[in-house]
């Protein structure tokens, strides 16, 4: 008889292992869309801030244009109690009733942590918490985590395995598992975003850990030269992005800093074009109304969340001009020609070339910016503002 028992629970136990793994590879089959508070609010989030950004992104439209995710960055952490439990701090004074706020909106709310003892800003990381901490967020309705590095680089991978990079690569892969497992465990659909800065090449490991997006570079900053540089770094790595899985060049500065509207305009067209998180990091409640057309601009958005899930390459670059090309599902593409100099036009004339893109003949079009139809022949020029873009989506659902 307890044989006989034995194995339909066994059978059972392994069908729900099999559905929570299946549940937790369902989430970010289109790259993550939603908001973050670190880029513009660093440490001064708190709950009121989230509310906010919750309300504002279902009343700007953001949440109809698909940002789902609401993510508290850095330093929400407080206290460990007796058992280990982490609490929030007083900024944050009832989680689980910040997260029952936001998806009251149909909003998804997202956390950080790391798996050091203390987070970059210093704050309670989860190591030697980590089933803990993964519990802690499943039962506040956590549905994104965002694991850092930060401190388990001296708590662990220094003191462990001093001047042996190989080990201390290991040691960090065995610590990201740990909370992709940790997490699974939960039964909980949580995206996990791994953020370590793309070190021991992440795009090759992360998948198989359970990352749904990992960091492929350093912090990005509010100025063209930082968003230029992270997108140069993409090259390469297009092979590794695809449905449940994504490179993250960082979160969006659309709106912040200096860059102005043109470089708005191209930093958002570039991270759709790389099939990148769109992450919005800037001050919703005070949003420019440029701003808010840029970040809404649906068919830019349609091409980043293209079922495909093919992130561009570049194609070629000519004087300071770079052409990149995305294919799209149902035999369309997506065509950005972005002026990366900071004159009024590049070094020389442009002309593009169709013929280097592996097409034939004029090709019928929409650009994405104007909202125009547009039809795009070999060697037409294209004069373009400096660090301005020509977005165009052509082919078949382009037509
Ligand atoms: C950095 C991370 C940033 C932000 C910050 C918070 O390591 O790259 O995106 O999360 O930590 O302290």
């Amino acid at each position: 008889m307890r044989k006989f028992l034995a194995v339909p629970l066994a059978a059972v136990a392994f069908l729900s292992f099999a559905a929570t793994i299946t549940r937790a590879q369902e989430v970010a089959q289109t790259p993550p869309m939603g908001w973050n508070s670190w880029n513009y609010f660093a440490s001064k989030v708190d709950d009121k801030g989230v509310r906010a950004a919750a309300d504002e992104i279902v009343s700007t439209g953001m949440k109809d244009a698909g940002y789902i995710y609401v993510n508290i960055d850095d330093t929400w952490q407080g206290k460990r109690d007796e058992n280990g439990v982490l609490h929030a701090n007083e900024k944050f004074p009832d989680m689980k009733a910040l997260a029952d706020y936001v998806h009251s909106k149909g909003l998804k709310l997202g956390i950080y942590s790391g798996p050091g003892n203390l987070t970059c800003a210093k704050y309670a990381g989860s190591l030697g918490h980590e089933e803990q901490d993964a519990k802690t967020y499943a039962e506040w309705g956590i549905d994104y985590l965002k694991y850092d590095l930060c401190s388990f680089r001296e708590d662990t991978m220094a003191k462990q395995a001093p001047d042996d990079k190989a080990a201390q690569m290991k040691l960090m892969h065995a610590a990201y598992e740990k909370m992709g497992k940790a997490l699974k465990a939960t039964g909980r659909p949580i995206v996990y975003s791994l953020c370590q800065y793309g070190w021991d090449a992440v795009w090759e490991w992360a998948p198989a850990l359970g990352g749904n997006l990992w960091r492929t570079t350093g912090d990005i900053q509010a100025n063209w030269n930082s968003m230029y540089t992270i997108l140069s770094q993409q090259e390469g790595l297009q092979s590794y992005a695809g449905p449940g899985h994504w490179n993250d060049p960082d979160m969006l500065e659309v709106g912040n800093g200096r860059l102005n509207i043109h470089e708005n305009r191209s930093h958002f067209s570039m991270w759709a074009m790389l099939a990148a998180p769109l992450l919005a990091g800037n001050d919703l409640p005070n949003m420019k109304p440029e701003v808010k057309e840029i970040l809404t601009n649906k068919d830019v958005i349609a091409i980043d969340q293209d079922k495909l899930g093919k992130q561009a390459s570049r194609i070629y670059s000519e004087g300071e001009v770079d052409v990149w090309e995305r294919d799209l599902a149902g035999g369309a593409k997506a065509i950005a020609v972005l002026n990366a100099g900071s004159d009024r036009v590049a070094t020389h004339p442009f002309h593009l070339s169709l013929e280097k893109l592996g097409l034939h003949g004029p090709q019928k079009g929409k650009d994405l910016w104007s909202g125009k139809d547009l039809t795009l022949t070999d060697n037409m020029p294209i004069e373009l503002a400096s660090h301005d873009i020509l977005l165009v989506r052509i082919g078949a659902n382009g037509q």
